[in-house]
């Protein structure tokens, strides 16, 4: 276990709600180029879950992750605030960094916002956005 790195499993995890959101939404990845499907949800300050799964394309620049899938849902609805983002795939793996950078957009407290990743065995490693991100882009206003 690396430094700061929070480990739990599915079964002792708080958070049945994001995580069977995130499973249901991975079920409808589309994926047939990677074969690699990938399940998120995010929970908002106000408590309401918007999930997401990743939808390749022919073209597959146009792919989209299944983080900022979720993330736009919870736009597309008003939600503004986001405080938990649990991603799920085979093994666990981390959000890519253009994800990272959409999720710091929505953030109130980077350093408070955890990431909880899930693998298929459904052991689960959280860090905090700031962590995954430390130098995020910001324009200057
Ligand atoms: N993918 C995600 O959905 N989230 C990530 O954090 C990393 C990668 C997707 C993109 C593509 O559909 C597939 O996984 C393989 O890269």
């Amino acid at each position: 276990m690396r430094p700061n790195e929070i480990t739990m499993t599915r079964e002792d995890a708080h958070y049945q709600p994001l995580i069977e959101a995130a499973l249901n939404a991975r079920q409808n990845a589309h994926a047939p180029y990677s074969r690699y499907a990938v399940g998120a949800a995010a929970l908002t300050r106000e408590g309401a879950i918007f999930a997401g799964c990743n939808v390749e394309n022919a073209s597959y620049g146009l792919s989209i992750c299944a983080e900022r899938n979720a993330i736009f849902q919870a736009v597309a609805a008003g939600a503004r605030h986001i405080q938990m983002v649990l991603v799920v795939t085979e093994d666990g793996g981390s959000p890519c960094g253009a994800c990272r950078q959409v999720i710091q957009e929505f953030a109130d407290d980077p350093a408070s916002l955890m990431v909880l990743m899930m693998n298929a065995q459904g052991e689960i490693t959280a860090r905090a956005l700031s962590e995954l991100l430390p130098y995020p882009f910001a324009l200057e206003r």
